[in-house]
């Protein structure tokens, strides 16, 4: 076969080294409909559920048990199963019905009916849906800090940075499962220097994160799994039952917790049962709920490739994050995992939870670079900070993150990795050297860090574990550090768990070391003018990316002082020899002095008399005052050439070859790439205007097509423009006198 030019380039696009396959029910390889999920049914007897989704109570797995029993709302479930999916669906997508009205009826429907409510729905209204059913009005975000060397001073600094940038929980884990106090400890530390109130946790076996929480060295664990199929739960050594009473258990200390679950994982695991993706997350999803978790980290998370595989698969993601906030569960949506090696693709996916606003718009936004990434990744990592921040200026959409100066994310850093070193000091670990904390401070990733003794780490950190010390012992070392600022938020956090508030739903800390949850700051929106809107001092502070510039002295490298060598002869009148008029604008040498190339505009005149000079002939110059249009100063020009040809030139360096008698928006030759134009072009230009004022017909001029330079420079040509526009004037041309050396 010929290949294709075309094609081939295809080929080699990112999103092509993707995987596609058809759907294959039997193997779970399905996003929703599979002709192996149930249809909706419900029946109750003496206030027991006996039949569920076409399936008798004898014939109930575990999870069907667990979910009949605790899960359902049997209070709501009649109306909820009398009222039709698509009527549910459409209060779903409409903005006048308020969200408490959908709770209600959500709380009684069964997994295949809540899979048929969404079935009904676009993107779009899902998306709507997502808006108004999110437990917390204001939304928030969540970041990854990890990296390879597991090294202490960089992830205290990286969390210290995350703080800072706005992040309201940050969670680390482990290459080594044995370092995970010390990573724990490590963005503790690190967060509480940035901002007071951030949350942390550390995602390792179960049995090790509940001890850590119970050292105090977490607030909140989110990796509790839950599947949708038995045998898929059986693999993980649990039931719905063990996973209640672990949640019981951190909640019994204080710690907020969050279950995870996502569409694929069933699949991966060979569990699906024929079933698609959609209805077994359904299930996931009342197995939360009745276990009495408050929020659920879902969105396929680290299973997303398997969905994206698959025709529907970004969909069906936002629908199980709806799913979830229907339910009332905090949503922590996915945006973790690497979703795609396409920039455009993976940034479309983020879309459907970045523009409706999740409780946390990612499970996990990479304050690292992918690399470093212990979780597997990043969709976003660090070296997407600037443009996540440009997505929120561009959208007016709260994000939850801020974009920071450089030198606030080196001051903060710096002290994140002092306060670290100085724990470790006063606990008597492993030594952290000024020359770790001076590298922590600069890092991009861990490559950038001195290896540290990783045996003699992995040894302090056992004995931590296996000793009675708690987070008081850091909490003390801090203090006594001259630390007090750090110490007092991490006290503040242990208080916190005492109090207990973080445990609403959905409950983050503000700014201000506040709860801010869905009790306090419930989701209201109902449309236009309700609900959370970015405005005032977030809105200020959206805007304010690192980048912005004040437009003011954008032009500044333009503006100079006139040399004095081109002055003002009287009106220019009309020619009668074969000449060529170069005719420049209001501005021109005068209130600017540069073209947008920042070519002296004195040069350029002297470029362009030299080529009309090589082609014999004389060109007299006039300025056209009425107007700053080019084509408009090429148009008057030609009317006053004894030729008929002039040279039309903006003060921004915008060019034109017209001829008398063309329309005036119509021209021999337009050069309207001023950024690309060299002196050497501009001297061909007036080589040509000369053979046209000769009767010869040249060659055009080649021209450099730059495609950027428009996107780059728009403002400063705007600007240009203005400030020439502002120099118009109600006179008629009149004729300049240039004082120059010919340069042949
Ligand atoms: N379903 C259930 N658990 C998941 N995790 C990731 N993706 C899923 C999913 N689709 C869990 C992993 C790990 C943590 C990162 O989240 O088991 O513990
Ligand atoms: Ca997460």
């Amino acid at each position: 076969m010929n290949r294709s030019r075309r094609f081939e380039i295809l080929d080699g696009r990112d999103i092509n080294r993707e995987t596609f396959v058809e759907p294959w029910a039997e193997a779970g390889l399905i996003v929703a409909d599979s002709p192996h999920d149930p249809q909706p049914s419900l029946r109750i007897e003496g206030g027991r559920v006996v039949k569920m989704d076409g399936r008798r109570r004898e014939e109930f797995d575990s999870i069907d048990t667990f979910i009949a029993d605790h899960a359902l709302d049997l209070d709501a479930a009649a109306e909820a199963m009398a009222t039709s999916s698509l009527e549910i669906a459409r209060m779903l997508a409409d903005i006048s019905v308020p969200r408490a009205r959908v709770l209600r009826l959500a709380a009684g429907c069964t997994p295949a009916m809540l899979v048929k409510i969404v079935s009904h729905m676009s993107v779009l209204e899902m998306m709507n849906g997502l808006a108004k059913m999110r437990v917390r009005r204001t939304p928030a975000n969540q970041a990854h800090v990890t990296n390879k060397r597991e090294h202490p001073a960089l992830l205290a600094a990286d969390a210290a940075e995350a703080a800072r940038r706005g992040f309201a929980e940050v969670e680390t884990t482990v290459g080594v499962a044995r370092f995970a106090p010390f990573n724990a400890l490590a963005i503790l530390v690190g967060t509480q220097t940035g901002r007071g109130g951030v949350l942390t946790q550390c995602s390792v076996e179960e049995s090790l994160g509940l001890r850590l929480a119970m050292k105090g060295l977490t607030t909140y664990a989110e990796t509790l799994s839950v599947y949708g199929t038995e045998r898929a739960f059986v693999d993980g050594d649990d039931t719905p039952w063990s996973k209640a009473f672990l949640a019981s258990a951190y909640a019994s200390r204080g710690v907020k917790v969050r279950f995870t679950s996502g569409t694929g994982s069933e699949a991966l695991m060979g569990h699906a049962e024929g079933c698609s993706m959609l209805y077994l997350e359904a299930r996931c999803l009342l197995v939360t709920r009745g276990a009495g978790s408050q929020g659920v980290q879902n969105g396929s998370i680290s299973c997303i490739a398997l969905p994206e595989a698959l025709p529907g698969g970004v969909r069906v993601v936002l629908a199980e994050n709806l799913l979830a906030s229907m339910l009332g569960l905090e949503v922590a949506s996915g945006n973790d995992a690497l979703a795609s090696h396409s920039a455009i693709r993976k940034s479309a996916k983020l879309m459907l939870q970045f523009i409706p606003g999740t409780d946390l718009i990612f499970s996990g936004y990479s304050a690292i670079p992918k690399g470093d990434n212990l979780f597997g990744g990043g969709n976003f990592d660090a070296e997407d900070f600037d443009d996540y921040s440009v997505l929120q200026r561009d959208m007016q959409i709260d994000g939850g993150t801020r974009s920071i100066a450089e030198e606030e994310a080196l001051e903060i850093r710096e002290r994140a990795a002092r306060a670290i070193q100085a724990v470790y000091e006063e606990l008597g670990l492993p030594p952290i050297s000024d020359e770790e904390v001076a590298a922590a401070v600069v890092a991009h990733a861990s490559a950038d860090m001195p290896a540290r003794d990783v045996v003699a780490d992995l040894a302090a950190a056992d004995s931590f574990m296996a000793g009675e010390e708690t987070v008081l012992a850091a909490v003390a070392a801090l203090q006594r550090r001259g630390f007090s600022e750090t110490a007092a938020n991490i006290l503040e956090l242990g208080r916190q768990r005492v109090a207990g508030d973080y445990l609403q739903p959905s409950a983050i800390f503000d700014r201000d070391f506040k709860v801010q949850s869905g009790v306090n700051d419930p989701n209201d929106y109902t449309g236009p003018g309700t609900g959370y809107r970015v405005g005032g001092a977030r809105w200020e502070e959206i805007q304010n990316i690192r980048q912005q510039k004040s437009p003011r002295d954008f032009i500044a490298a333009q503006l100079g002082e006139p040399s004095g060598k081109l002055v003002e002869l009287g009106p220019a009148r009309a020619g009668t020899q074969t000449e060529v008029i170069l005719a420049v604008g209001p501005a021109f040498g005068r209130a600017l002095t540069k073209t947008i190339g920042e070519l002296e505009h004195e040069e350029v005149l002297a470029a362009i008399l030299t080529g009309v000079a090589e082609e014999g002939l004389t060109a007299r110059i006039l300025r056209v005052s009425h107007s700053s249009d080019c084509a408009e100063i090429g148009h008057v020009g030609a009317q006053l050439s004894g030729s008929g040809i002039s040279v039309g030139l903006q003060s921004r360096g915008t060019t034109v070859i017209h001829k008398r008698g063309l329309a005036r928006l119509s021209n021999l030759e337009l050069f309207p790439q001023s950024p690309s134009l060299t002196l050497e072009t501009y001297r061909a230009i007036g080589r040509n205007a000369a053979r046209y004022a000769k009767g010869e017909r040249p060659t055009p001029v080649p021209v450099q097509v730059d495609n950027w330079a428009r996107l780059r420079l728009i403002v400063k040509t705007a600007l240009l423009h203005r400030r020439e526009t502002e120099e118009v004037r109600d006179l008629p041309p009149f004729e300049l006198a240039f004082d120059w050396e010919p340069d042949v």
